[in-house]
């Protein structure tokens, strides 16, 4: 049974954290997008790839919750599935994913 989020409504600003999968958002992440009504939202999208980008994924976003105010998304590179390098954002990366991180804060205010 799909997990639902209680209050949903009473939320207004919503960061959306999502891989990349295939050059698009991974079907679970659109069914959890199909099952809210983001209407009046602001949506602020982040998303990790593996060396390719963000694809389709924040124009997905987009499309999928209607009625949404969404902000310039965050994209950084994450771990690379391919070549057996999981979850690597940590270390010395993780200063530079930060500091990405802080910038486009700043820049969404
Ligand atoms: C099934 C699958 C498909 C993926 N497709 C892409 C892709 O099309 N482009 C890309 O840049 N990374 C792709 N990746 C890599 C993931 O986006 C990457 O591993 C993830 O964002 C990094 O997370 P991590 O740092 O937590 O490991 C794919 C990973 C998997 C498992």
């Amino acid at each position: 049974m799909a997990t639902t989020i209680p209050d949903f409504d009473k939320y207004e600003r919503i960061f959306i954290g999502t891989l990349t999968w295939n050059m698009a958002l991974p079907q679970f992440v659109v069914s959890f997008l199909d099952s809210y009504d983001f209407t009046g939202k602001t949506i602020i999208p982040f998303n990790t790839h593996g060396g390719y980008g963000v694809g389709s994924s924040f124009r997905q976003i987009s499309a999928n919750t209607k009625g949404a105010n969404v902000l310039e998304g965050c994209t950084v590179k994450g771990g690379e599935e391919t070549n057996g390098l999981m979850r690597i954002v940590k270390d010395k990366n993780r200063e530079k994913v930060s500091r990405e991180i802080d910038t486009w804060l700043e820049t969404v205010n």
